[in-house]
């Protein structure tokens, strides 16, 4: 892995060799915009705890959880990719950024807090585009039932509870379909879609909580349901909000649009000139074996902060002689709030340029 500078801890967990978290990313944890009035996510959090009544709500859940509590516990292979660096934000070697509020079932579980709701922020290391950004919100729903519940019974259940969910967000008409899935903890396993806008929208996951989880947690023979949706994506259609940056936007033209228990179209403010730029370099072979692109997204990210709208790689190939591999990126600089001048784009442009070099060992072409 490459080196750069890390916080000395994250929410008072103190980092070490293994953390690939960046300031950038540090400054966004437990900013908890799904709590912040009249935002979005808070309104959609919400709708979704109105139907759950019964549920207790765990809302402000520290995101900086233990590597057990969020892959071994929940059943996770050793070998999983998702546990990998390239993938995951980890504080310390056994301390990580939950990447989903899954993370909380087993100690929940083991203190009978169910049926349960989770709302909170997780982390995943990942690409720069309109809708994908590496802090983002997730809502979990778990529900027990009695010892010799069938498991028809427990999928009936939450099938209809997920619609009746899915109804009071899109509306009545909603159209919805049941699609097979993989989760470690949960089996069977599902995947919600709706009808939305011209296509087929994945919804939540979920799905009957896996045995294996139920014995470890001394729960045995009970039998349960969990969920698990994720808030931006159905914030972005539901109130027409075109990038994903707008949610952690401090502009007052953004957060004065929404009110409280109301879901209404985003009134996108002007569409600020796009300002793109390539960057090309060599990987020699030693630093191709440790590379990985999420490398480098944080890198914008850690330079250009929101200011990068998205990252495509346009172009690759092997030197037939050197076997030195060239990259070639095309960076688009668009702030969600103002036009950027080609003084500030050259600037970015030109520190991401030196980082590179020094951070990764790459040559530029
Ligand atoms: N945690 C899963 C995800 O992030 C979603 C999920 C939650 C699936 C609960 C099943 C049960 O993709």
């Amino acid at each position: 892995s490459f080196s750069s500078t890390v916080p000395k801890s994250v929410l008072g967990v103190p980092t070490d060799h293994a953390c690939n978290i960046s300031e950038s990313v540090a400054s966004r944890v437990g900013r908890n915009l799904h709590l912040l009035s009249n935002h979005p996510l808070s309104i959609l959090r919400s709708k979704v705890e109105a139907c759950f009544p019964d549920f207790n709500v765990f809302s402000n859940l520290p995101p900086v959880v233990s590597v057990q509590d969020n892959f071994d516990r929940l059943l996770f292979p050793k070998t999983h990719i998702s546990r990998s660096q390239s993938d995951t934000y980890y504080v310390n070697e056994n301390t990580v950024l939950r990447t989903h509020t899954s993370a909380h079932q087993y100690q929940l579980l083991s203190s009978r807090k169910d049926p349960f709701l989770v709302i909170g922020d997780v982390f995943r290391r990942d690409e720069i585009d309109q809708t994908h950004y590496m802090a983002f919100h997730q809502c979990e729903g778990l529900r027990m039932f009695p010892a010799g519940t069938s498991v028809d019974n427990v999928v009936n259940d939450l099938k209809t509870s997920l619609e009746r969910l899915c109804r009071s967000l899109f509306g009545m008409a909603a159209e919805m379909r049941w699609v097979d899935a993989y989760f470690p903890f949960t089996d069977p396993s599902f995947e919600l879609e709706v009808f939305y806008g011209g296509k087929w929208m994945e919804c939540l996951g979920c799905g009957v909580v896996h045995r294996d989880l139920v014995k470890n947690v001394s729960r045995h023979p009970e039998i349960g349901w969990a969920f698990g949706l994720g808030l931006e994506r159905l914030a972005m259609v539901l109130f027409e909000i075109p990038d994903i940056r707008l949610f952690w936007s401090n502009d007052s033209r953004f957060l004065k649009q929404f009110e409280e228990g109301k879901i209404s179209k985003f009134q996108p403010f002007s569409k600020y000139p796009a300002c793109y730029k390539d960057i090309s370099f060599w990987l020699p072979q030693d630093v191709q074996k440790v590379w990985s692109d999420n490398d480098f997204f944080e890198v914008v990210r850690s330079i250009a902060g929101d200011l990068a709208e998205s990252v495509v790689c346009i172009d690759q190939f092997t030197h037939p002689m050197t076997g030195q591999l060239s990259k070639c990126f095309r960076i688009n600089y668009c702030a969600v709030d103002k036009t950027l001048t080609n003084q500030e784009t050259g600037e970015l442009q030109e520190k991401l340029r030196s980082t590179v070099v020094s951070r990764f060992g790459v040559a530029l072409r």
